[in-house]
């Protein structure tokens, strides 16, 4: 699993097409390294990062989705502040993505009440009696639920992207890329 996904003679819009496929199957795949990412958001003044599971990624959109818990942190960040990355690294493949963008926390709508819908598993992660992050004398009393697992604590975060930063790392020739979705324009970058 060493061979690179992008390779020196691909042109750029070569580039946007990989990694668009890149994307659709790490959302699609869960044994892809990118299925796993880090979301980064603005707590404060200071970056908060934790790991988010990709669901979806939509090339006519430009967006990738993610399920949480309206309770959590992040959406109450990304309420203050829309402005949010997010990170994946290949290690096999030796490729980084760092998307930036704008994220829309959709709860209790049509779109979080579809992807409610067509969720197979996990639904206890969102049907916690408490909210996420909150403090209980045991570790017992944290993995308490609500009788009915229901929508009425999920959210769907909506990832617009605007920046997609491109780094994979080839031996003397690393190839540095940067995909600008908002202006459609696609530029090389010194690694
Ligand atoms: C492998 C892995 C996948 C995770 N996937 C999600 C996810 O898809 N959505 C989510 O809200 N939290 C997910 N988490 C938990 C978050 O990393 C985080 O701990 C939690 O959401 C609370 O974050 P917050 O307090 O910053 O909102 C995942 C954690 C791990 C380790």
């Amino acid at each position: 699993m060493s061979s690179n996904y992008i390779k020196s003679e691909d042109s750029l819009p070569e580039i946007k097409r990989t990694v668009f496929d890149l994307l659709k199957r790490a959302a699609a795949d869960n044994r892809s390294a990118m299925h796993f990412v880090t979301l980064a958001t603005i707590k404060n003044d200071t970056p908060n990062l934790r790991t988010v599971v990709l669901r979806n990624f939509n090339e006519n959109d430009q967006a990738a989705i993610i399920y949480t818990d309206e309770r959590s942190s992040k959406v109450h960040e990304l309420k203050e502040n829309k402005n949010a990355t997010i990170l994946a690294y290949d290690k096999g493949h030796k490729i980084q993505l760092k998307l930036i963008g704008e994220a829309h926390v959709h709860h209790q709508n049509d779109l979080a009440l579809s992807h409610w819908l067509n969720l197979k598993g996990g639904k206890e992660a969102y049907n916690t009696t408490k909210a996420p992050g909150s403090e209980v004398k045991s570790l017992e009393r944290a993995h308490t639920f609500k009788k009915e697992f229901d929508e009425e604590h999920f959210a769907v975060i909506e990832f617009n992207i605007k920046v997609i930063a491109v780094l994979q790392l080839n031996g003397s020739e690393h190839i540095r890329v940067c995909i600008d979705l908002k202006n459609n324009k696609s530029s090389w970058l010194v690694p």
